[in-house]
Parts: structure tokens; C-alpha cells; sequence
């Protein structure tokens, strides 16, 4: 059983680094093999809209763009779980994540309305989320709203619905003293991660246990 991360954070052992890993440490002790890919290590560009993966004459499934992501791509048509994870920037996941996303999920769409997906298998997956708003604010800005596209087209692509965690008032500088943040309150943000950083992280690791439990399932 292989559980695939990809961290979407450009900062590997932040916030985001350290839920991601807490999701693997949860499938691991279900026995899962692991692999986190650090998108942030790799060059590569979104989807550049050759429709190669559309074209009638090719395999199905295939991105032609060629770079640090291709082998990356192949490698999750193995995965019996992928987990996504990505800072919020600017109400939605990272630019990082964004083009991972547009890769992966157009290569594994094509234009039908009989076949949805052309992913090898039906698999979970999970979607965390880290950002600095808290989540009465987020409710106020709609952001889930904007979150959901993406959600919908891996439930379309994965064909299982992600389980999702967001983690939010996460704690942005390892010293506040030093940049402009007046628009946060320091004391809060400490509080937050001394009393519910350390809830997240378990729920992360229980996400990673049950993800690896209901592939045990299937097989
Ligand atoms: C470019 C940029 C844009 C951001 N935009 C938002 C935002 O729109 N909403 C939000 O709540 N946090 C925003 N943040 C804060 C990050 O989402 C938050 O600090 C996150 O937990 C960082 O994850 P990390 O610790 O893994 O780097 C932004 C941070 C950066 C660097």
C-alpha cells in the first residue's frame, strides 16, 4: 500500500510540512509505505494547454509536457492514497499547488460526459489546508466557496470524496518582533499554537491512519 503527500508549501517544515508529515506518520503506522514529494524542490509549469492528453491518437492519461513534474505524474497512477496539502495565498491554494493541480488533473480528464476520469483507479485522498485567518473570518470571506472547485474535480479525477482539514490562525514568523504584522495579534497566534496546532496534528495523523485502513479495505 503506497500513500503519496505532495506538499504544496514553498516553507517544508512549516505549518503545512508538519501536517503533511503527521498524515504520512498516521498511514505508516498502518503499515503504508509513504513518499512526500516537496513540490517546491521541483521546476515545472502548469498545464500549458497543448491537449495532448485530449488527442484521440494517444494514451489517455498522459501529459506531454516534459520536466521535473512528468515522472512525478506517472508515479501517482501507482498511489493507493494521495495526500494534497497547501498554504492559502490569496483565498486559495499556492501557485506551486495550482499548476501541480492543473497538471494532474487535465492529463486524467478528458472531454466526455460517459468517462469522467482516466486515472487508472479509484482512490482516497485528503486535502489540508493551512492559513493565517481564523475560521470565523474564513466563514465571513466564503473562502471554502473558492476551495471547492479543485475539490470537486480530484472527487472527479479520484473518484472518492477528500477528506479535508483546515488549519487555521496558523503561526506565520518564528519571530514577530522582527516583521510588520500589526494586523495580528502575536499573544493569539501563540495561543493557537500552543492549544490547537498540537489538535490538528492529531486529527492529521488520523486522517493518514484512516485513509490507510479504507485502502486495507479494498484490498
Ligand atoms: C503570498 C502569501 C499569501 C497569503 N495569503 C493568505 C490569504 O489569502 N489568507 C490567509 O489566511 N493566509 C494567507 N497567507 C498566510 C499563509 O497561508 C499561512 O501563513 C500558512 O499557514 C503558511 O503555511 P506554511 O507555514 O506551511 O508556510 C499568505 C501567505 C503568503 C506567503
Amino acid at each position: 500500500m503506497k500513500v503519496i503527500a505532495i506538499n504544496g508549501s514553498p516553507r517544508k517544515n512549516w505549518n503545512t510540512g508538519t501536517l503533511i508529515n503527521k498524515v504520512l506518520e498516521g498511514a505508516k503506522s498502518e503499515n503504508a509505505e509513504i513518499e512526500l514529494i516537496n513540490l517546491y524542490n521541483l521546476e515545472y509549469k502548469g498545464c500549458i494547454s497543448c491537449f495532448h492528453c485530449k488527442r484521440k491518437d494517444k494514451r489517455h492519461g498522459v501529459c506531454a509536457v516534459d520536466d521535473d513534474l512528468s515522472p512525478i505524474l506517472e508515479k501517482l497512477k501507482e498511489a493507493d492514497a494521495i495526500i494534497f496539502a497547501s498554504p492559502i495565498y490569496f483565498a486559495n491554494v499556492s501557485s506551486g499547488m495550482s499548476g501541480f493541480l492543473e497538471r494532474f488533473l487535465f492529463s486524467n480528464m478528458i472531454y466526455s460526459n460517459e468517462i469522467p476520469t482516466v486515472f487508472p483507479k479509484k482512490i482516497p485522498s485528503a486535502f489540508i489546508y493551512t492559513m493565517n485567518i481564523t475560521e470565523k473570518q474564513m466563514k465571513e470571506f466564503g473562502l471554502k466557496e473558492n476551495l471547492k472547485l479543485f475539490q470537486y474535480y480530484i472527487y472527479r479525477i479520484l473518484g472518492e470524496k477528500s477528506k479535508l482539514l483546515y488549519a487555521y490562525n496558523t503561526y506565520q514568523f518564528s519571530d514577530y518582533d522582527k516583521y510588520e504584522s500589526s494586523m495580528f495579534s502575536e499573544e493569539e497566534k501563540a495561543k493557537n499554537k500552543e492549544e490547537q496546532f498540537p489538535i490538528d496534528c492529531k486529527k492529521a495523523f488520523e486522517i493518514g491512519v484512516n485513509i490507510a485502513k479504507s485502502v486495507m479495505k479494498k484490498h
